[in-house]
C-alpha cells in the first residue's frame, strides 16, 4: 500500500487524509469560489454528505492499492483542522493532469499553496525519484496558474476539459525532476 506521509513546511503540517476531516471540508469546500474553476467531475451544489463520501471513497482506492496520495492542509499554529487539500496520482494517465489542489478560501494569497507544493514536489522528485508529470487549471484561474509558475511548471498548451464556471479549456502544464531540481527554493 502507498501510504502518505506527514511533511512540515514552515507554516503547514500536511498529514494524510482522515474520516475524522469530513466536517472540516465539507465546511471549506462547500463554497462556490472554491468549486467555480474546478472540473465538473466535482458535484454541484456539493450534496450534506460531500466530504464524507469523497473520504471514504478515496481511502478506499489507497486501501485496494491505488498509487494516490491524499493530504490535508493544516496550520501548524491553528488548532489542528484541515484548511486544504492536495491529490497527487503520479502514475495516473495525465491528459487531466496528476495533481488535485484548493485551500479554504479565508487563507487565500498568503503563499500557503505555494509552500504545500514546494514540498509536494520535493516528495515527487527526491523520494518518489519521478522524472515528470502534468497538472491543469481552468484558463481563468489565475491563482492556481501563479502557483504552478512559482513551483517549476512550464505550459505545455490548451486541452479540453469542462470546469463548474462554463469553461471548456485547461491550461495543462509540465513539472520535470530537472527544473524543479535546478529552480527550488533552498532556505
Ligand atoms: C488556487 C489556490 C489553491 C491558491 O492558493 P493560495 O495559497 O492562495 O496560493 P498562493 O498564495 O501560494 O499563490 C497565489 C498567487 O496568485 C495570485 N493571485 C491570486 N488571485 C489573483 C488575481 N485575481 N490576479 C492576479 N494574481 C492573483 C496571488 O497574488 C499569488 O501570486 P504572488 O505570490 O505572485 O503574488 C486557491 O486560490 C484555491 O483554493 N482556489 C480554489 C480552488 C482551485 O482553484 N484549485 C486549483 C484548481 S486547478
Amino acid at each position: 500500500m502507498f501510504e502518505t506521509p506527514r511533511i512540515e513546511t514552515r507554516r503547514l503540517i500536511l498529514r494524510p487524509l482522515a474520516l475524522s476531516d469530513a466536517a472540516a471540508i465539507q465546511h471549506h469546500f462547500n463554497n462556490w469560489n472554491v468549486i467555480r474553476t474546478l472540473a465538473t467531475v466535482v458535484p454541484w451544489p456539493y450534496p450534506d454528505d460531500g466530504a464524507e463520501s469523497f473520504i471514504k471513497r478515496e481511502l478506499h482506492k489507497i486501501a485496494a492499492g491505488e498509487e494516490s496520495y491524499q493530504w490535508v492542509l493544516v496550520l501548524r499554529d491553528g488548532d489542528g483542522e484541515a484548511i486544504g487539500s492536495i491529490n497527487f496520482r503520479p502514475r495516473a494517465d495525465g491528459r487531466k493532469g496528476n495533481r488535485g489542489f484548493w485551500l479554504a478560501e479565508p487563507f487565500w494569497n498568503q503563499g500557503l499553496m505555494t509552500e504545500a507544493i514546494a514540498a509536494v514536489n520535493d516528495f515527487a522528485f527526491l523520494t518518489l525519484g519521478l522524472d515528470h508529470f502534468h497538472v491543469c487549471n481552468a484558463q481563468s484561474n489565475v491563482a492556481s496558474r501563479r502557483v504552478k509558475q512559482k513551483t517549476g511548471a512550464e505550459f505545455v498548451g490548451l486541452v479540453e476539459l469542462p470546469h463548474h464556471n462554463g469553461e471548456s479549456r485547461a491550461e495543462k502544464w509540465k513539472v520535470t525532476r530537472e527544473t524543479w531540481l535546478r529552480d527550488r527554493p533552498t532556505a
